[in-house]
């Protein structure tokens, strides 16, 4: 049977360590002899610079519509040009931050979450999606000073409680992420390991 990869998902507040948690994925799957790479979004292709360049630092937030319609122009870009050639490869692909951070993020803006499901529907559905879940009053805490426009606590509140609805769907996966770097690193290692023992890979 053809290879085809395994598409994981790294979720979560802005501070709640994401980052951090997929790039230890990575590294200890690697050391577990898998082929896996880091990615992220928004992307380091040209839409993606220009997100980070011109919407996410400095002055006001741009609209939601234009926010989730560049973050999906994005996404589609990440998807072809990484992602799936990653996949094609048989390579375990861990992207920190994908469909689910426009969700949160442009839905707790205002927007129908059907209507960014509906612009994203093109994008490929992740094998697994993690959401790290730390309490927004203490990732406010390790932000300090402010570092883009979505990073307030009222955001944040708002951002978590759309991702924790996909959690009651059983769309993303909930890990507790108040505890140490290292247990979180064990859970979420764990959690990737037993679904990869339910496929090909
Ligand atoms: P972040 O992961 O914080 O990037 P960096 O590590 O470069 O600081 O993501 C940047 C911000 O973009 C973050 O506040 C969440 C936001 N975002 C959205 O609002 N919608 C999206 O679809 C994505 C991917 C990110």
């Amino acid at each position: 049977m053809a290879k085809e990869g395994f598409f994981i998902c790294v979720e979560g507040l802005d501070g709640c360590g994401k980052t951090t948690q997929a790039k230890i994925l990575v590294n200890r799957l690697k050391r577990k002899g898998y082929d896996a790479v880091y990615t992220a979004e928004p992307s380091s292709g040209r839409i993606g610079k220009f997100i980070k360049e011109y919407c996410l630092h400095g002055g006001k937030r741009l609209s939601s519509v234009v926010e989730a319609l560049l973050f999906a122009a994005d996404r589609f870009e990440h998807v072809e040009k990484e992602v799936i050639p990653d996949l094609e490869k048989g390579k375990i692909v861990v992207s920190d931050r994908y469909v689910y951070s426009s969700l949160a993020y442009q839905g707790a803006a205002g927007l129908d979450l059907g209507w960014i499901k509906m612009v994203n529907e093109h994008a490929l559905k992740p094998d697994l999606a993690i959401f790290i879940d730390a309490q927004p009053e203490i990732v406010m805490q390790r932000l300090k000073p402010k570092k883009s426009v979505m990073e307030n606590l009222e955001t944040q509140l708002k951002v978590r409680e759309v991702y924790l609805k996909f959690v009651e769907s059983g769309e993303l996966v909930k890990v507790d992420g108040n505890k140490s770097k290292q247990e979180v690193a064990e859970e979420i290692f764990s959690l990737v390991i037993r679904s990869l023992a339910k496929t090909n890979i």
